[in-house]
């Protein structure tokens, strides 16, 4: 089993993407919707929450778990990776989203001038910056924080016109530093890539995880046959999330698409309460 986690319904849209790449695997997603935004949050304490959802997951069968969550791959990964995983884990790995995208857009750029577009927390770790570095000591990079954008998204209000007056707000600063490439740097970016790219024009190529995380795990399966051959294949898929609300369908919809079953939700124990089983999306 691949575990997939979130802070909320965001990473369906890396779920959507990697399905499409690994449709055979199975799948148990996390989303921690009982405490997203982590967007705004500190580094210790997406520390705390990201290690609640790798004990969830590996308590769960999970063989392999991806971050979808730039926050927690910025804030929390290296951290796990380093430390917690050695002493609790041994043998089991969890990756995440910012070395492959990072790797893509290095790729890309012509002259080595990017953009980030990400939440707070992960503007504020550098991890980006840092990791671009690692490709390209020559790449420049502008970060740009786009708090807003998380909440218009949850509140399903991607069509309102006022998302791309925010948007341009966002953006207009970085097209200012002649980048040629955009990242995309949060879960949530993918539902307005769209908008994204008519603003920013033909010039800049934008980034987006749900079209490249899943092509970059089945890589990665491909030179680590020691998680691959542990891995089911049954085409199943559970969902979890830390709470639920009548929004969850609404957004399930919106982020995973239409074509993608969700089998069960159920609170999971991060929460107290008792479990609950809700109806398939
Ligand atoms: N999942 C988060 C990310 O990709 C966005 C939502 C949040 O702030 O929790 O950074």
């Amino acid at each position: 089993m691949l575990g997939i986690f979130d802070s909320g319904f965001g990473g369906l849209t890396i779920l959507k993407g990697i399905l499409k790449e690994l449709p055979e695997y199975d799948f148990m997603y996390l989303g921690d919707n009982a405490r997203v935004p982590y967007g705004g949050r500190s580094p210790e304490t997406v520390l705390g929450f990201s290690k609640e959802a790798v004990d969830f997951l590996f308590g769960r069968k999970c063989e392999l778990i991806i971050f979808a969550c730039n926050t927690a791959s910025a804030q929390a990964l290296r951290e796990i990776q380093q430390k917690y995983l050695p002493q609790k884990y041994p043998g089991k790995n969890v990756l995440g989203v910012i070395r492959p995208t990072v790797e893509e857009a290095a790729k890309i750029t012509k002259n080595k001038r990017i953009g980030v577009l990400a939440t707070e927390g992960t503007v504020a770790s550098e991890s980006f910056v840092k990791e671009l570095a690692r490709q390209d000591k020559k790449i420049k990079v502008f970060q740009q924080a786009a708090p807003l954008l998380v909440p218009i998204v949850e509140a399903g209000e991607v069509g309102w016109r006022g998302t791309d007056l925010i948007l341009n707000k966002y953006l207009k600063p970085l097209l200012g530093k002649r980048i040629d490439t955009l990242i995309l740097g949060c879960t949530h970016y993918p539902v307005l890539k769209g908008k994204i790219r008519k603003i920013v024009g033909k010039n800049v190529k934008v980034v987006s995880q749900d079209e490249i995380i899943g092509r970059k795990l089945r890589e990665y399966l491909g030179r680590h046959f020691e998680y691959e051959k542990k891995l089911s294949k049954k085409g199943q898929r559970i969902f979890y999330t830390t709470d639920y609300s009548p929004r969850f369908a609404r957004l399930a919809k919106l982020f995973l698409g239409e074509e993608a079953e969700i089998e069960k939700v159920i609170f999971p124990a991060l929460v107290r309460g008792k479990n609950k089983k809700l109806p398939t999306v």
